[in-house]
């Protein structure tokens, strides 16, 4: 993914792997941008004017410094996509810029979209090309036949879903009629359906039951609990020799927020394969560092079913047999400007040479992303920590 000019970031190229986990201090950047590719997504489903007033309007997005705000952002993709006519992936490119319009009449317009894809028999171009002034993207409207490939294209990315769990929303009491297919909102609403169509798919609820007893002391599982035409949670707990069962409101922070992430990664849709992305913000928030380790495992573990992303500044979530250098972005913010990048040279020779693990690296601060300790390109900047 390339992003120039989104909110504290001037222009990073970043590799994502199947797992990857976005690491940083505060205000660092790492939610700017798990956020600029939610913005793709958003931008899809309604339009970049919603997908920016959601945000509090293009001037918040666009980059400022001392010098001024950036004349425009720029979003990039490159993917690999599952077609309906042929077995084998095949490669995508998919961008925009967006920019204000001057004179003022429409909130944004976008400047340039451009897509292809390399199909077996050569490279398709998208025909994107903005013609006059327009700020709504083309490949939302250029979907005729659902199996065509840019459609394919434009529904992946439309797919990938984001969170940012609530707990209060976790504990809801759900009235809404249920959705055809349930799956997990975005703060964590409809969690008790998510788990109640889940149960039916028996070895997926085992899995998640078994990751929330290693990330919950004493817990055995979470249901979905039916009153009515209402849905929301309970969770079983070990007790003595018995077991008890604890409605909503008696449910611990952790054990919502664990039981949320646990049903975005294996929800009904990202089972199926509908869901090619899933970001989460913090997975760890509110867990007990003994425990956390363990969802380490099961995002190592979703990341075979869908592409993960998760934003942290945990080392406790490092301390796992399944933490691998190759997952890990790092994120720093160097003269207010957001800088992503594997971890540096000196970072890894350290814990190639076993001094130290992923963790304990991170924990000492001296987990820095390849490019922090590069001399800034433009002079008259100095290189900060
Ligand atoms: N348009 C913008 N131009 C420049 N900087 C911006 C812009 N919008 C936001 N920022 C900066 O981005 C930083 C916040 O970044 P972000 O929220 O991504 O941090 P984070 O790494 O997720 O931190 P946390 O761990 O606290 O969640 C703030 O310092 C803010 O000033
Ligand atoms: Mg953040």
């Amino acid at each position: 993914m390339r992003v120039k000019h989104y909110r504290s970031i001037v222009d990073c190229d970043v590799i994502l792997s199947p797992l990857t986990v976005l690491l940083g201090f505060n205000a660092s950047g790492k939610s700017n941008f798990l956020d600029a590719l939610h913005f793709v997504a958003d931008a899809l489903e309604t339009s970049p004017v919603q997908a920016a007033a959601g945000r509090g309007g293009l001037e918040t997005l666009l980059h400022r410094s001392p010098e001024g705000a950036a004349a425009s952002f720029e979003l990039r993709l490159e993917l690999s996509l599952g077609l309906p006519q042929s077995d084998d992936a095949v490669t995508a490119t998919y961008g925009f810029k967006i920019g204000p319009d001057p004179t003022g009449e429409v909130p944004l317009l976008v400047l340039r979209e451009a897509g292809s894809i390399n199909l077996p028999s050569g490279t398709l171009r998208l025909p994107l090309g903005v013609h006059g002034r327009s700020s709504r993207l083309r490949l939302s409207a250029s979907a005729i036949d659902e199996d065509a490939p840019q459609a394919v294209l434009e529904s992946a990315l439309r797919a990938m879903r984001f969170y940012e769990l609530d707990s209060t929303v976790l504990r809801e009491l759900d009235e809404k009629p249920p959705p055809r297919q349930p799956s997990l909102g975005p703060a964590g609403e409809y969690l008790g359906r998510v788990l109640g169509e889940l149960a039916k798919d028996a070895l997926g609820k085992e899995r998640l039951d078994a990751y929330l007893s290693a990330l919950v002391p004493d817990a055995l599982g979470v249901d979905e609990r039916r009153e009515g035409r209402y849905s929301t949670v309970q969770a079983r707990f070990r007790t003595g020799d018995g077991v008890e069962t604890f409605l909503r409101e008696s449910l611990s922070e952790g054990t919502l927020r664990a039981a949320g992430t646990l049903a975005a990664l294996s929800q009904p849709a990202v089972l199926a394969g509908r869901v090619p992305l899933i970001g989460v913000e913090e997975p760890e928030t509110a867990l007990h560092p003994a425990g956390v380790n363990a969802l380490y495992e099961a995002l190592d573990d979703a990341s075979t079913r869908t592409q993960v992303i998760v934003t942290s500044q945990s080392s406790d979530l490092l301390d796992s047999e399944y933490t691998r250098l190759e997952h890990i972005r790092a994120v720093a913010n160097v003269d207010g400007v957001t800088r992503i990048g594997p971890v540096d040279a000196a970072g890894r020779s350290i814990v190639e040479k076993g001094l130290m693990s992923i963790s304990e690296l991170h924990r000492s601060g001296q987990m820095r992303p390849e490019w922090a300790d590069q001399a800034p390109r433009q002079p008259g900047g100095g290189v900060g920590r």
